[in-house]
């Protein structure tokens, strides 16, 4: 028999948590949030439309496993709360789901014997999805070795994969994630920027440079970093550089901070790679300073 579960903050996260820990077949035991609507459309989307409660510790007593799947400033008023107020059983497992935050936020709950950890799911989540969100993504999970244990349990009966992190890297594994997901939208818009302004229509330009994204993710994976590193600062050229720079002037001096720091970068890598010679990266250093 799988253990019960509860959803504290029935948004996004919550509702889909519900919906596919149901599917899995883990039973569905309290559904509350800040509204009664949303815990009601939750425990409904679970097929358990009679498991919603108006207050958060009558919900999370029922079960054996509770996620507070509010946003992140909420969580940790509302783990004291589920204290407060006797709505945490000894050796329950406390679940946030927060990317940011460790799961030592939920230190009230421990003092009350429950064991704590927190499971992050590297995916965008919408209110209304189709198909199973967590499918073949990966969660980061970390905590007390029991809520590890269950979190990996867990990630796998979703058809996600667990990877523990330590908690004290919390900070750091987000950031990590937003410059991958977040900046790789800010790099596409400077170079849709600069596409543009070479006279191509910016409705064509990300189309024209997909298949080069795609091309260079692919070769990262095969070759590493720094192998998949091309490009006039790997092959040392330093005349393209300069005209680089110099083209970027005329476009203003934020793209051209842009890419001056991003080169600057990139130079250590091509410096990691051996093509690029200790004397040709001071010189390129020196344009890009
Ligand atoms: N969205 C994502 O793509 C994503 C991805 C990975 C991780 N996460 C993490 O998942 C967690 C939830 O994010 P989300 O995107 O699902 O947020 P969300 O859609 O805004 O849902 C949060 C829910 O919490 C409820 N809530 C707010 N304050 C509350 C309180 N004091 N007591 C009880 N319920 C309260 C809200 O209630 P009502 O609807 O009842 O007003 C809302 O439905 C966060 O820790 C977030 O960092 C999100």
């Amino acid at each position: 028999m799988k253990l019960s579960f509860a959803i504290i903050g029935c948004g996004k996260v919550g509702t889909a948590l519900g919906k596919h820990l149901a599917r899995s077949g883990y039973p569905a035991a309290g559904f509350a949030s800040r509204s009664a609507d949303s815990a009601r459309r939750s425990a409904m989307a679970a097929g358990a439309a009679e498991h919603f409660f108006q207050y958060a510790w009558e919900a999370s007593l029922q079960a054996d496993v509770v996620f507070i799947t509010t946003p992140d400033g909420a969580i940790a008023d509302i783990c004291r709360d589920l204290a407060d107020h006797g709505g945490i059983r000894e050796k329950t497992v406390i679940f946030h789901c927060s990317g940011a935050l460790p799961s030592t936020i939920l230190s009230t709950a421990k003092a009350r014997g429950a064991y704590v950890g927190s499971m992050h799911p590297l995916q965008s989540f919408a209110l209304e999805q189709a198909g199973n969100p967590f499918d073949h993504i990966m969660m980061a999970v970390e905590g007390d070795p029991e809520a590890v244990h269950l979190a990996q349990q867990i990630a796998s009966d979703l058809g996600a994969l667990a990877f523990v992190i330590k908690t004290e890297g919390k900070t750091v594994y987000h950031a990590a994630a937003s410059v991958a997901s977040n900046y790789l939208v800010t790099l596409m818009s400077f170079a849709i920027k600069l596409i543009a302004a070479s006279g191509v229509q910016e409705s064509e330009a990300f189309q024209i440079l997909r298949p080069l994204v795609n091309g260079t993710l692919t070769n990262i994976e095969t070759a590493g970093i720094p192998g998949a590193l091309t490009g006039p600062i790997a092959r040392g050229d330093y005349k393209t550089v300069a005209d680089h720079v110099a083209g970027l002037k005329n476009l203003g001096p934020d793209l051209l901070l842009l890419y001056k720091t991003l080169g600057r970068a990139t130079v250590q890598i091509a410096r990691a790679k051996g093509t690029l010679s200790a004397d040709a990266a001071l010189e390129i250093l020196k344009l890009l300073d």
